[in-house]
């Protein structure tokens, strides 16, 4: 049997150490190689993506892809060659369109018939349902538009009303004047309604382009809750605490959030009520086998008998590295083995 497992990574991005890789790539490496198998970092290039194709197929096993998507401008090529290694047998950590239906912001949409997500969760791929239907959710209540590129908050706006309705509406006007606020620093802009929708167009236009239009959580104050995910089992829990004051909701490390990194056992309620969760997610988002490395984002809120709920915020897959824990490495690839031979049975 073939036992080359090979890393996909792609050169320059500042997700890299000073060897060229991903700090967490080699540890990787090194310890599949103490286990008997053997692997190896390919760079993807565009220029050279047939001769990668033929040497993945005819000598790997299988194959982990630790490029992060902001990283890579040819990514429909990219995962094209991933489909066909995968369609030639290889083990895919994970599946391109894994990757997609799990790190897409539309997965919360997917979910939005089950308890992790609310059920008034919606996606538009176009300027006509948006502007048809926002004016009406935000007639409901704050919102927060997600847009799918980007990371760290950018495109990612939590929407309220300047002024308080005085009777309940159906859909609001254009000209109503809103409070917008950015999570990439929590900065509010004062916009007419009308207006920031045209502005949207931008998230909403293009390859891959969406808005998610979900209720906003207004117990995100006291945190977010990241789960670090090793295929089925959690291995870290970060607590994100929004920097305090104003319009701030945001949980990501460059508005100033303040981040503590817990043992999952100290998080029993939620960690079980997600694994039991675990089969139904799969199956909702494409019955791809689960990634081999991801991170579920949660934030609390209250249900109808007063207890706390906790509501799925996003899911993130394509690249979610474990640097700051290299330790880990070893159980990594006790991971990627099992993987391997599960699918090899
Ligand atoms: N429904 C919500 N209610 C309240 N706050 C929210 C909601 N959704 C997102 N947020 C806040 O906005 C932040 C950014 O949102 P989200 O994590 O979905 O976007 P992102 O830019 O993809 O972030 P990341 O870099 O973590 O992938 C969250 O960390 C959280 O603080
Ligand atoms: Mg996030």
């Amino acid at each position: 049997m073939k036992k080359n497992v090979v890393f996909f990574e792609v050169r320059g991005g500042s997700d890299k150490g000073k060897d060229g890789y991903r700090p967490d790539t080699m540890p990787m490496v090194n310890a599949l190689k103490a286990k008997g198998y053997d692997a190896e970092v390919i760079f993807f290039e565009i220029g050279k993506m047939d001769e990668i194709y033929n040497y993945v197929k005819n000598n790997a096993i299988a194959y982990v892809s630790r490029i992060n998507p902001g990283n890579l401008k040819e990514e429909n090529e990219y995962f094209d060659m991933l489909r066909k290694l995968c369609k030639d047998g290889i083990v895919p950590m994970p599946h391109p369109d894994a990757m997609i239906g799990y790190g897409a912001k539309d997965a919360l949409v997917h979910l939005n018939d089950t308890p992790l997500v609310p059920k008034d969760t919606y996606a538009y791929y176009d300027m006509e349902s948006f502007k048809a239907n926002f004016p009406k959710t935000l007639a409901k209540g704050q919102r927060v538009l997600k847009q799918n590129r980007g990371s760290t908050g950018e495109g990612i706006w939590r929407v309220q009303l300047l002024h308080p309705l005085t009777k309940p509406v159906d859909s609001l006007p254009l000209d109503t004047e809103i409070k917008c606020t950015e999570a990439k620093d929590n900065h509010t802009e004062i916009r007419k309604l009308g207006e920031f929708m045209d502005f949207c167009h931008q998230y909403i236009t293009g390859e891959n382009g969406m808005l998610v239009d979900m209720t906003f959580l207004p117990r995100i104050v006291e945190g977010e809750i990241r789960l670090l995910m090793l295929y089925d089992k959690p291995v870290n829990v970060v607590h994100k605490k929004p920097a305090s004051g104003g319009d701030n909701f945001s949980a990501t490390l460059f508005s100033g959030a303040k981040y503590r990194y817990d043992d999952p056992s100290l998080w029993k309620g939620l960690v079980d009520t997600f694994l039991s969760e675990i089969p139904m997610i799969k199956q909702k988002l494409g019955n791809y086998d689960l990634p081999l490395i991801w991170t579920a984002d949660f934030i609390l809120d209250t249900d109808k008998d007063g207890k706390d709920k906790y509501v799925l915020g996003e899911i993130n897959c394509s690249c979610v590295g474990f640097t700051s824990q290299l330790e880990l490495a070893p159980k990594v690839a006790d991971e990627i083995i099992a993987i391997i031979n599960r699918a090899k049975k």
